[in-house]
């Protein structure tokens, strides 16, 4: 078997924390009992095909025409730009900072394909900046504008921005040549441009989610074309599947991880802090922090009761954020259960110089490897968290890889999906989003959304009153 990420779970029990703040065994047998029938249930919808994520690890024609298209791509291509948010960008940002070096867009040696650049934004000074910089070079950069809708106001704003540079400085062909629309096979306003203009396309899967498409042409192209191995990628994610499978509670990672989230919810821990001990893995958490909260924030049950609930996802960053958080995580309210993300070994290293003949206190440090320095205070911030009885997971990766990213992010997919389950909720849907996306078309003058217009203006106009 190659590289694996596995879960460990003791520093939540009681046997550490106490039984105030940590899980014993007979609530540990009492999760077991409450979560089996959820991961039957989660296994059923998956045969039923309600949950179509969980065959994309085996998904041929994907992978394929994701290859089919990089190759095009490739050899021509100095710069990829992806236009999309949300679950259209989450994923290939992480995939990047997982997988490919820090210096990657800065550094031609350290990188195997175009400079990749993601916008998940409208915002004129990052976008500007971007067109300012690219307006020489667009022969020699790909946009994939990725939206299983075409409505989505930002992905559109900026789609339409690119469009019209391209048609005015390289006319028709050289619009269809540059730009890859990733949509909806059928319908949308995505899928009827792409038509109209006759733009290469890939799919966006029906009934796959947003936040849940990494693992489809969403999150595959950009990967590809950056050179990450997509087959070890999505052989990590079969590799977690059979785990995620087994009808035995205690045999499950995801059914473990789903059932103490849910514990600690329903027991006055409703925040959950994903701290990774890896730059590389720091953009996962904040894939994670979509796919948790748009997944589990749900005002309704299963049966239409108003029942509120969800956790509240947080990212931070080891040791980062050992100088920012901490001080609130072991002394502030302890509502919080920590998951961290561990790497055993690092693929790089860098060994700590002398000290200063002027500071011998630090001669500790000299001679020494960073990455038993960045270990250590993961250790350190644990030992610290649980002398306060916090309740730590970790997520401890062999080495990152392809394999390993796609391990874990199947593992946070089928995690979410049973607790949804055990939380009774639709963890598919977003209804809350779509009040926001109305509002914006009121304000920027949307046809048939006058009304609305008019309903927003308590807010949208500033009473001075309260101006100090
Ligand atoms: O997870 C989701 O479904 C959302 O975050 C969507 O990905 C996001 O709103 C973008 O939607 P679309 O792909 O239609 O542009």
């Amino acid at each position: 078997m190659s590289e694996s990420i596995s879960l460990y779970y003791k520093n939540v029990t009681a046997e550490v924390l106490g039984t105030e703040h940590g899980i014993t065994q007979q609530q540990f047998d009492e999760l077991a009992e409450k979560t089996s029938p959820a991961i039957t249930e989660c296994n059923q919808q998956r045969k039923n095909g309600v949950i179509p994520y969980r065959d994309l690890p085996y998904n041929k024609d994907y992978p394929s025409s994701v290859k089919a298209v990089a190759d095009e791509i490739k050899g021509s291509c100095e710069n990829f730009v992806v236009l999309g948010i949300g679950g259209s960008a989450l994923g290939n940002i992480a995939l990047q900072t997982a997988l490919n070096p820090y210096m990657y867009n800065m550094d031609e040696n350290q990188r195997k394909g175009p400079r990749l650049f993601v916008f998940d934004n409208v915002d004129p000074m990052q976008f500007g900046s971007f067109l300012d910089w690219i307006g020489d070079k667009l022969d020699r950069t790909i946009f994939n504008v990725i939206s299983k809708s075409g409505r989505t106001a930002e992905t559109a704003a900026q789609f339409m921005v690119i469009r019209q540079l391209l048609l005015e400085k390289m006319g028709e062909d050289g619009f269809r040549k540059q730009v890859v629309a990733t949509t909806d096979a059928n319908a949308g306003t995505m899928r009827k441009i792409a038509d109209d203009a006759k733009l290469r396309t890939l799919v966006v899967p029906d009934g796959v989610g947003g936040r849940f498409s990494v693992l489809s042409p969403v999150g595959l192209l950009s990967a590809a074309v950056c050179g990450i191995d997509i087959d070890a990628l999505l052989a990590g994610a079969a590799q977690m599947d059979a785990l995620c499978s087994k009808e035995d509670f205690f045999a499950n990672p995801a059914a473990i991880n789903a059932a103490i989230n849910w514990h600690y919810y329903n027991r006055g821990k409703p925040i959950s802090v994903m701290m990774p001990y890896s730059y590389a893995l720091k953009d996962l958490s904040d894939w994670y922090r979509q796919l948790w909260a748009e997944s589990l924030g749900k005002t309704n049950d299963l049966q239409g009761n108003q029942v509120f609930v969800g956790p509240t996802p947080v990212k931070a960053l080891g040791t980062t954020d050992q100088h920012s958080q901490v001080q609130l995580y072991r002394e502030g309210p302890n509502d919080k259960l920590f998951t961290f993300l561990q790497v055993k070994n690092l693929s790089q290293e860098v060994v700590i110089g002398k000290e200063p003949a002027s500071a011998p206190e630090l001669s500790y440090l000299s001679g020494q490897k960073m990455s038993r320095l960045l270990n250590s205070e993961k250790l350190a911030t644990e030992y610290a968290l649980l002398h306060d009885k916090r309740p730590c997971l970790t997520v401890l990766f062999d080495e990152i890889s392809a394999s390993t990213i796609g391990q874990f992010i199947y593992l946070f997919e089928v995690t979410t999906s049973i607790a949804g389950l055990l939380f009774d909720i639709n963890a598919y849907d977003q209804p809350a989003v779509e009040l926001g996306k109305e509002a914006t078309f009121a304000l920027m003058g949307r046809d048939r959304f006058e009304e609305l217009a008019e309903k927003i203006k308590p807010v949208s106009e500033i009473d001075t009153a309260y101006l100090v």
